[in-house]
């Protein structure tokens, strides 16, 4: 495999990988030195001088957090939220909707099984229908199924660009065509793609996006962010409203932010904001095309690695794969390999139905491993998970 990447330096500045396989960065990735720097060295400062004073003296730190997501999703930094998870991101978004009785969601099949409760959660409440496009013979979103679909009723289209298991990378920019056509609102889920590949707003034509900090960004946990297209912001209130989303006038009235802050409460972890945005500012460094490649290079190698054992199934679809490998043995249960694995030091994850619960259903397969890899994996990480793998079988 040959590749200009410099995977020395990407492994010198994260620490854990010096004793351990982290083969679960779609769970959370291991965090870079800088991250994990720039989030300790806030807190002892809060510690050392108090949250509020800490807060006035980072100004600058934690307004690059805006602009660092800005360049990263090509908007403007006013079109985005710090939010404390993609589920708060999505969720914030999609409550903003005002959908009414009768009117319809148009979802892909492998959609966050969080985000079908919300679907669920406001038929019950609002008698919104909710309608599944089919996936087409890769198992990515039917793009001619969801131009068919379309008519005066569909008021939101969600999508999931990469779901927590399955390999595949949705078609999100062809479906930002069909709802840029149809005038359609576009809901994406961009939280296993951020930081794994280049994600432009504009080229993909979403008008909400949300996003995780933990994962391919490597961020700290506890961190997300929205991202809403002005012309669409205008018209979103948020479902609950707070001091910090609408300035208080007088007694009797107050005036909604004009940006998307109007999604966010005051209080937040600041150390988590400083430190995404220097996730973000050190994702752009490597550059996501670089990434994106180096990603695919790993991934299509432990697929055709684990292709040549015997009883053992790659469970991923899609034109276009991911860095999230899954697959399944046919004699031992997902959770024993998990297990195995971990005892010899190396991280995988489970994929529960839960997470893409309408096409876990459709391919009725058994419960996955995911092996999910980043750029600072190595080939002989791949060699030593394979050969603990066969062990462990
Ligand atoms: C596709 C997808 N969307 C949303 C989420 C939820 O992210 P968070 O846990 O940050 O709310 C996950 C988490 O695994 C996910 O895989």
């Amino acid at each position: 495999m040959s590749s200009t990447f410099d995977v020395d330096k990407a492994r010198r500045d994260t620490r854990g990988c010096e004793q351990l396989i982290h083969f679960n960065n779609a769970g959370a990735s291991l965090p870079p030195v800088p991250v994990a720097d720039a989030l300790y060295e806030y807190l002892h400062e809060e510690e050392m001088r108090g949250g509020y004073e800490t807060m006035a003296r980072c100004a600058d730190a934690l307004a690059n957090f805006y602009s660092a997501a800005a360049r990263l999703l090509n908007c403007t930094s006013s079109e985005i939220a710090f939010c404390d998870s993609a589920t708060r991101a999505w969720s914030a978004a999609f409550y903003a909707l005002d959908l009414q009785p009768g009117d319809c969601i148009l979802a892909g099949c492998s959609e966050y099984g969080s985000n079908l409760v919300a679907f669920l959660h406001l038929a019950r409440r609002r008698g919104v229908e909710i309608a599944w496009v089919p996936d087409d013979e890769h198992g990515q979103i039917d793009v001619t199924a969801l131009e068919q679909r379309i008519d005066s009723r569909v008021r939101l289209i969600c999508l999931t660009h990469i779901p927590s298991g399955g390999g595949l990378v949705n078609p999100a920019a062809a479906v930002g065509r069909v709802a840029k056509a149809s005038n359609v609102p576009y809901l994406l889920d961009a939280c296993q793609s951020l930081g794994q590949m280049p994600i432009d707003v504009e080229q993909i034509g979403c008008d909400m996006l949300c996003g995780t900090g933990r994962k391919f960004l490597r961020g700290p946990r506890g961190t997300g962010l929205l991202y809403v297209r002005k012309s669409l912001l205008e018209q979103l209130e948020p479902s609950q409203l707070n001091h910090h989303a609408a300035e208080l006038i007088s007694i009797g009235t107050y005036r909604l932010r004009e940006d998307a802050r109007r999604f966010e409460c005051w209080e937040r972890s600041c150390a988590g904001q400083v430190a995404l945005g220097v996730a973000i500012d050190y994702a752009l460094g490597w550059g996501l095309d670089a990434i994106k490649q180096r990603i695919g290079l790993l991934a299509a190698e432990l697929r055709c690695r684990l292709a040549d054992i015997d009883g053992v199934a790659v469970a991923d679809q899609g034109v276009e794969q991911s860095g999230i490998v899954t697959l399944f043995a046919e004699q031992v249960p997902a959770d024993r390999l998990q297990q195995q694995l971990m005892s010899r030091g190396i991280n995988t994850s489970l994929v529960p139905f839960s997470a893409n619960p309408v096409s876990a259903a459709n391919r009725g397969l058994p419960p996955l491993l995911r092996a999910s890899l980043h750029y600072y994996n190595s080939l002989q990480e791949i060699d030593r998970f394979i050969a603990e793998l066969e062990q462990a079988l």
